[in-house]
This record gives C-alpha cells, sequence and structure tokens, in this order.
C-alpha cells in the first residue's frame, strides 16, 4: 500500500468526467488500498479516483468518524469502497451542511444538497449494492460522486461564497498552503491528465 499525492482543485483532472471500470483487476484492487490509505492519512472521509490522478468512476469512504459526532442515531457503515456509483433516488428535502475537500485544504464552506439517497454501485468484490443514505452518509457519498462528473463543491456555492473564498483557493494555487498529507505537484500532473 502505498500514500499517494493528492492533486488539488485548480488541477484541470478534477474537472474531467471519470470512466467507468469494466473490470476487475490487480491494479483496481491495489488503487483502493492506496486510496484508502491515502484518506486515511489525511482524516479525510472520502477520497474519488480523480484527487490521485485516476480518471476511474471509483471512491472511497468512511464516515464513522463524523457519526460518532452526531447526534442523531445514524448507523454506521465502516470502510465504504464505490465503484461506478449511480445515485438513483434523491429526496426533495434538502440540507445544508459544512464541506470540505482534501483537494481544497483550509476550505470549507455550507453546500446545499438531497437530505436522503439512494446510491446503487458495485462492491470492491464487484457485486451490486445498494444503500439508502441519511446524514453525513449520504452527503460525503454525493460529494464523491460529484467527483467524479468532475465538480467540486465549489460550484454549488453562490458566485458571492465564491469570491469570499478568493483569497484561501489562491494560496492553494500558488502552492503555498501548508498540509499534513503529499499534494501532488501540478506539473507532473497536467502532464498525466
Ligand atoms: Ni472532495
Amino acid at each position: 500500500m502505498a500514500i499517494l499525492p493528492i492533486v488539488t482543485y485548480d488541477d484541470d483532472i478534477l474537472r474531467e468526467e471519470a470512466q467507468p471500470v469494466t473490470e476487475d483487476s490487480e491494479e483496481l484492487q491495489a488503487l483502493v488500498d492506496d486510496m484508502f490509505e491515502t484518506m486515511y492519512n489525511a482524516d479525510g472521509v472520502g477520497l474519488a479516483a480523480p484527487q490521485v490522478g485516476k480518471l476511474l468512476r471509483v471512491f472511497v469512504a468512511d464516515v464513522d468518524p463524523m457519526i460518532e459526532q452526531d447526534e442523531r442515531d445514524i448507523p454506521k457503515y465502516g470502510p465504504l469502497a464505490m465503484i461506478n456509483p449511480e445515485i438513483v433516488e434523491t429526496s426533495a428535502e434538502e440540507l445544508e451542511m459544512e464541506e470540505g475537500c482534501l483537494s481544497i485544504p483550509g476550505v470549507n464552506a455550507a453546500v446545499k444538497r438531497a437530505a436522503r439517497i439512494k446510491v446503487r454501485y458495485l462492491d470492491r468484490d464487484f457485486k451490486e449494492q445498494e444503500l439508502d443514505l441519511d446524514g453525513w452518509p449520504a452527503r460525503v457519498v454525493q460529494h464523491e460522486k460529484d467527483h467524479l462528473d468532475g465538480v467540486l463543491f465549489l460550484e454549488h456555492l453562490s458566485f458571492f461564497k465564491q469570491k469570499l473564498l478568493s483569497a484561501k483557493l489562491n494560496e492553494i494555487a500558488k502552492g503555498q498552503k501548508e498540509t499534513e498529507y503529499p499534494l501532488a505537484p501540478k506539473t507532473q500532473l497536467r502532464e498525466k491528465g
């Protein structure tokens, strides 16, 4: 297993649509292992493959640390790997909750999303699964699924809110933001992406 460097918000790869996974492989299993290790190392609750420079429809999540801080009674799911996920139902009710992103270190903002969802996906054994999610798990899955479509949480914010964050965003783009986890150098990614 390896800790992979994480690309930052200003990298073009995060604006691309990721490709469906067509078959199980050693490379895919290694990628999922590395993504879990990378996410836990960064104290993250979710990480999508494009964030480590791979344009594949895969993400990992482990929302249990957030559920432990939540007063509501929400089930725990442990580590989740979702391959080719589809959000097949969304509640009409929306909630505004504070989000962050490992690709946008030090930036948090309230984002409005569906309160509840149903997600269909392949687990890492390539078995089809369906989950009805509420609260933080629903939030994180929507955020990570967005990454697979080239969408960052910033795009859910008003122009005014984005403007308020621009100083912090510029700091990240210039490589001046210090993080406790490795960030990917941009030149290298532009060659890849
Ligand atoms: Ni993110």
